[in-house]
C-alpha cells in the first residue's frame, strides 16, 4: 500500500507540472480527486489494510490529499484560462465594421424622378398595391370588355380585388380624398402576370403623376414634362410626343426621347377624361387635369445600359455593388 502511495505521489508531480489553465487544473482534479480518481480509488482500499498499518496509512493517504488539494487550487488561481474573456479581451483593438448596405439602384431611381417633381411643386403620395376594380379600372374609365381586365393581364385575389396593375388607382384615391389643386406623384410596385424574361417581370415599379386645377392645359403637360425629362436624361435630350390611346387621358400621348438613331418610349401622359373626374365627383365642367405615367425599371436600365429587368430582383452583390 506505501508503495502504491508513492507511485501515485510521483505520478501526480509529474501530471503537475504540465498544468497550464485552470481547465487544465479542473481535469488533473478530477483524474486524482474526483470520484473514481486514483487517490480516491487507494482511500477505498483503506478497509483491506490490516489494522495496525491503517492509521499509518491513512495518514499518509491525507497528507497526499492535502498536497494535491492546495496544488490545484493554486493552479486555478494562477494559470488563466486561454479564452476566459477578462485575460482575451483587448479593449484597444479597433471594433469590427458591420458590412454596409446601400440603396438599391431602383430605390435611388425612384428617389431622384421623385425629387424632379417635388422640385416642381408634385407631393410624393402613396396607394394600396392590393386594390379593388373600381380603382383600377372603373373610375379610370376602362370599360368592361378591356382587355387589361382579363385574368391574363391582371392578378385576381379575392373578394372582387387585384393587383393593381399600374399605379393610375392612386389618382382615383387623391381625388376622392381631397379637392384641387393638386400636384402629386405615386411612386409604387404594379402586377401584370407577364412571364418573366430579360425585358417583363410579373412585379415592377411605376411612378404615377397628377395635377388638377381650374386651369391645366395640354402645354403644361408638356412643359412638366420637357423639364422633368431634361434634368434626367441631360439638357439635350431630344423629346417626341407621339398621339396614343389611354381610356382615362384625352387627349393621350406617349412620349419618346431620342436614343442613339431612333426614339424609345419613356412614358405615357395625357390630359384627364372628363368621365374620370365625374367618377370621383368633380364637376368636370369646371376643372382640368393632367396625368402621366412611367416606368421606373425601363428608365434604370436604359441610364446605366442594363439589359436585364431580372438583376433589380436576384439580390445578387455584384450587381448591386456597381450602384452602391
Ligand atoms: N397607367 C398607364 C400604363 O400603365 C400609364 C399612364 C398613366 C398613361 C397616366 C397616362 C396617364 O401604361
Amino acid at each position: 500500500m506505501k508503495d502504491k502511495i508513492r507511485q501515485l505521489e510521483e505520478e501526480a508531480r509529474a501530471d503537475l507540472v504540465r498544468i497550464d489553465s485552470a481547465d487544465a487544473a479542473d481535469v488533473f482534479r478530477v483524474a486524482y480527486l474526483g470520484k473514481k480518481g486514483k487517490l480516491t480509488e487507494l482511500f477505498k482500499r483503506l478497509g483491506a489494510v490490516p489494522a495496525d498499518e491503517k492509521k499509518a496509512v491513512g495518514a499518509e493517504l491525507n497528507r497526499v490529499k492535502q498536497w494535491l488539494e492546495s496544488a490545484v487550487e493554486g493552479f486555478r488561481q494562477k494559470a488563466p484560462n486561454k479564452g476566459v474573456p477578462d485575460a482575451a479581451f483587448d479593449e484597444t483593438l479597433p471594433g469590427i465594421r458591420p458590412p454596409q448596405g446601400s440603396i438599391h439602384l431602383l430605390q435611388q431611381t425612384i428617389r431622384e424622378i421623385s425629387g424632379i417633381f417635388n422640385r416642381m411643386g408634385f407631393e410624393t403620395v402613396e396607394g394600396p398595391e392590393i386594390e379593388t376594380e373600381f380603382h383600377n379600372f372603373t373610375a379610370l374609365n376602362i370599360p368592361l370588355n378591356h382587355p387589361s381586365r382579363d385574368a391574363f393581364d391582371t392578378f385576381y385575389t379575392t373578394h372582387g380585388q387585384l393587383l393593381r396593375s399600374q399605379t393610375s388607382p392612386v389618382q382615383i384615391r387623391v381625388m376622392k380624398e381631397r379637392r384641387p389643386p393638386l400636384k402629386i406623384i405615386a411612386p409604387g410596385r404594379v402586377y401584370r402576370p407577364d412571364t418573366v424574361d430579360a425585358s417583363h417581370s410579373f412585379m415592377f415599379h411605376q411612378i404615377e403623376g397628377l395635377m388638377v386645377d381650374d386651369r391645366v392645359t395640354f402645354s403644361d403637360l408638356k412643359g412638366i414634362l420637357h423639364l422633368f425629362l431634361r434634368e434626367l436624361f441631360g439638357s439635350s435630350t431630344r423629346i417626341r410626343f407621339r398621339p396614343h390611346f389611354f381610356p382615362f387621358t384625352e387627349p393621350s400621348v406617349e412620349v419618346d426621347i431620342q436614343w442613339g438613331k431612333g426614339w424609345l418610349e419613356i412614358l405615357g401622359a395625357g390630359n384627364v377624361d372628363p368621365h374620370v373626374f365625374e367618377e370621383v365627383g368633380y364637376d368636370a365642367s369646371v376643372v382640368r387635369g393632367l396625368a402621366f405615367g412611367l416606368g421606373v425599371e425601363r428608365i434604370a436600365m436604359l441610364r446605366h445600359g442594363i439589359n436585364d429587368i431580372r438583376h433589380f430582383y436576384e439580390n445578387d452583390l455584384r450587381f448591386l455593388r456597381q450602384f452602391a
